[in-house]
Order: C-alpha cells, then sequence, then structure tokens
C-alpha cells in the first residue's frame, strides 16, 4: 500500500523548496531544512521521554539547539546537539551561554549520520519520515531501554510505544531488548522444582510467547517487553485447588533474562527470584 505523506512532511518539503541553503550547507547537502519546534512541543517531547539529570539527551539536527537547552535548562540533563548548519550551532552555543547552561549543552557542526550514538540515553528528532526511516536500523542497534522521542514523524510500522498529541504530535518509543529465540527456567516452586520453557517471537517490542510448564502447554498472558525489561503471566494449575498466577518480571542481558517471580496476590503472594537461559536465538 502506498503511503500518503503526511501533512507537516508537505510543509517542511514546502519550506525545503524556497529555503535559501547556506554556504555549508551547499557543500554537505541537508535532506532536513531548518524549521524550529514550538516550545510547548519541545517541553511535551521531554516530559514524554522522561528526561532526567542522569540523562544525556542528544537531538540529532538541533536547529537552535532549544531541546538540549531546554532539557538541561528544565531537565537538569547534560546534552548534545548536532547540526550541519554552523551559524545555527554557533547560535545555539550563544543561547546556551546565556541560559548558563554551557558545561551541559553542548554543540557540534556534525553530520547526524556521522554521530555516535551509543551516547545518548535519550535521543531527539524533528527530521523527515525518509531519515527517520533511514536512522531506524542504527536506532533498533542502541542500547536497549534507549529512548528516543520524535516530533511529527513516526517510524512506519515500529509502533512507537506512546504518542501525544497537544497541537503536535509527539511519539516515543523505547529500544527494546532482542528477546526472541527459546528460554529455559528453573522455577523452585513449592511443592516441586517446576521447568519453564519459553518461546519466543518479536517485531519491535511486540513479543508473542508460547510456554510449557514441566512439559505441558501452559497459556502466557500479558506479555510486555520494554526496553530490557519483559513481563509476563502464566497461570500455575499443579495444584488444582491451589491455582495461582505467576506473574514473571525480568531483564534481559544477552542470553540471560532474571528477575522477580511472584506467586499469587495479596497476603497470599509469594516471590522468588528467577533466571531463564536462552538455549535457541
Ligand atoms: C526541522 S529542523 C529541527 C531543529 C530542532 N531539532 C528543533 O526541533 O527545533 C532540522 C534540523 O536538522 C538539520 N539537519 C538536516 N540534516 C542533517 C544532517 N544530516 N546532520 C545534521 N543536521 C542535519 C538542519 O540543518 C535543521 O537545523
Amino acid at each position: 500500500m502506498r503511503r500518503s505523506i503526511p501533512g507537516p512532511a508537505l510543509f517542511l518539503l514546502g519550506v525545503l523548496a524556497v529555503y535559501p541553503v547556506s554556504a555549508q550547507q551547499e557543500e554537505r547537502w541537508t535532506e532536513v531544512p531548518y524549521v524550529p519546534t514550538p516550545q510547548v512541543t519541545v517541553d511535551e517531547m521531554l516530559r514524554l521521554a522522561g528526561v532526567g539529570p542522569k540523562d544525556f539527551v542528544l537531538d540529532l539536527g538541533s536547529g537552535d539547539g532549544r531541546i538540549v537547552i531546554t532539557a538541561a535548562r528544565k531537565f537538569g540533563a547534560r546534552g548534545l546537539g548536532v547540526d550541519l548548519d554552523f551559524n545555527l550551532v554557533i547560535q545555539s552555543e550563544e543561547s546556551a551561554r546565556q541560559a548558563g547552561v554551557e558545561e551541559r549543552a553542548r554543540f557540534l557542526q556534525q553530520d547526524l549520520f556521522q554521530t555516535d550514538l551509543g551516547q545518548a540515553t535519550v535521543i531527539t528528532t524533528y527530521l523527515l519520515p525518509s531519515v527517520m526511516l533511514k536512522l531506524r536500523t542504527r536506532l533498533l542497534g542502541l542500547k536497549p531501554g534507549t529512548r528516543i522521542v520524535s516530533h511529527d514523524f513516526d517510524m512506519d510500522d515500529w509502533r512507537p510505544d506512546r504518542k501525544t498529541t497537544i497541537r503536535k504530535n509527539v511519539f516515543f518509543w523505547i529500544v527494546p531488548a532482542r528477546v526472541a529465540g527459546r528460554w529455559q527456567a528453573r522455577l523452585p516452586l513449592p511443592p516441586i522444582e517446576r521447568l519453564l520453557e519459553l518461546s519466543l517471537t518479536q517485531r519491535f517490542q511486540d513479543v508473542s510467547a508460547h510456554a510449557r510448564l514441566n512439559g505441558v502447554p501452559t497459556q502466557v498472558w500479558d506479555t510486555k517487553l520494554e526496553g530490557d525489561r519483559l513481563s509476563f503471566a502464566i497461570v500455575d494449575s499443579a495444584d488444582r485447588d491451589n491455582e495461582a498466577t505467576l506473574y514473571f518480571d525480568g531483564r534481559v542481558s544477552g542470553d540471560v533474562m532474571e528477575g522477580d517471580l511472584a506467586r499469587g496476590v495479596g497476603n497470599a503472594r509469594g516471590t522468588l527470584k528467577w533466571q531463564a537461559r536462552r538455549v535457541l536465538r
């Protein structure tokens, strides 16, 4: 099916048609013209991404620097903005100085495609759909848990984890861990240890799971992957008179997943640690 170009993209493309290019831009051609994000949308992007003092915010195509400067000024974060346009980089540095955040808000004249994305905990963008798609594979390869927030443009079939619209659309993603494969865990549940075999398939952050508990196929409920954190539930029916739900919550690191397992609820709730290993990718 042909995707229609959304209104904001047409606007940016329209600006591109008439936008006067600087000497730097003529040398290093950019597909995306400079259009600033309105300040309330900047605020909303950073709020939605849950930016805080521990974050390093990287704005790809930083324009006049407002996203990185706001991240430093209002959220106490550090950050870097990269832009091809030298004049905008100089303007950003001056604005950071005026806001008193020049130590935490840095700017470089640099191509976003040549920029190390691995340094960021949060990546912000206001680019074109085609550029978002070009970036997508690199973004998906980042450390699980890295947050991405985009003004106006999505990443096609990589569904955003959250989306808000306050004047403008803001999309938010969390880079998902790679969890697909077959996993095994020994669960020290009373009255006897159980073998959990988990088979996971994955499309971005959407995971579907099949399980066997001691060889018996068991339905998996409520599977959710957020960054490196996978949660799901299974009903333990080993004792028909004492059925209870097993709530799994684990962090994935390579071929190991470990975390907490709760059996039951309220004052009948017992918790223990669990660990699974990937036996087949
Ligand atoms: C739509 S503006 C967004 C500015 C800012 N992020 C904001 O939201 O206010 C896009 C910016 O990306 C810059 N840009 C375009 N292509 C780039 C590239 N390949 N590398 C770095 N910057 C680029 C442009 O110069 C422009 O300033």
